[in-house]
């Protein structure tokens, strides 16, 4: 069997522990160092595909939509927002780390075949939360696939991203009638019941991790602005 090559470490902001990115064969993986697990692997994307096409879908016909996608990765759900949007839209990824987005520069491009190189494309390497504070209604969809789900993972002042304070900016945000969607590995009736509060309506769609129905079952928090 092909061994597992260790390519790069990468420290998270914050004294968060550190990424790894190891690859095997034509495989890749990022993990959390320690016992904290993969966070992402290069065979396994239907669900984070699903994020955008869910959480885009109302913006198919639409002229100058501005998306905010939270967490890089292997740019999977980049690429696949940047198919579903028209070529006037314009797509911000923020990534926390900045070693990722080298690695999707370098070898983990051809993964999401370079959604990075779209000229839709612009990068914050950053906190995505640095470009939710603002309260101005800037963006049609927020697309959050930073941790596990709505709970802080990879770091842990991710969990203002599910508070109620943060929420109610993500709310503020969300241009009228805009789309909130998050990517999680199971079910959280408590964070429905969040947002439901907030005054979203919402829907929980069930996907898979490989695709017709192949695989985990993870969950997309999908959350519509009523404004
Ligand atoms: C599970 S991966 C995202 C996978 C991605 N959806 C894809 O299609 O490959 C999570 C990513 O979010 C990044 N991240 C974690 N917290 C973040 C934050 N607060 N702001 C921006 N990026 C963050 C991590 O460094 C990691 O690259």
């Amino acid at each position: 069997m092909t061994p597992w090559i260790e390519l790069d470490v990468a420290p998270i902001p914050n004294n968060g522990g550190e990424l790894i990115l190891s690859q095997r064969g034509n495989e890749f993986s990022i993990s959390l160092k320690g016992k904290r697990g993969e966070l992402m692997n290069s065979r396994v994307y239907h669900s984070e595909k699903q994020l955008s096409k869910l959480g885009c879908a109302y913006l198919r016909e639409t002229d100058n939509a501005k998306v905010l996608i939270g967490g890089l990765g292997m740019g999977y759900t980049l690429a696949s927002a940047l198919n579903i949007l028209k070529n006037s839209a314009e797509v911000t990824v923020a990534e926390l780390v900045p070693e990722v987005v080298e690695w999707n520069q370098g070898p983990l491009g051809a993964c999401a075949k370079y959604p990075l190189q779209d000229t839709r494309t612009q990068v914050h390497v950053g906190d995505v939360k640095d470009l939710l504070t603002s309260n101005e209604p800037t963006y049609d969809a927020i697309l959050l696939d930073v941790d596990n789900g709505p709970r802080g993972l990879t770091h842990s002042d991710n969990n203002w991203l599910y508070s109620e304070e943060g929420l109610n900016s993500i709310n503020d945000n969300l241009r009228p009638q805009g789309m909130l969607a998050v990517w999680s590995a199971g079910p959280d009736y408590l964070f429905s019941v969040r947002l439901k509060n907030i005054g979203f309506d919402v829907i929980t769609h069930i996907v898979h991790s490989r695709g017709g129905k192949k695989g985990d079952e993870h969950s997309i928090f999908l959350a519509r602005k009523t404004q």
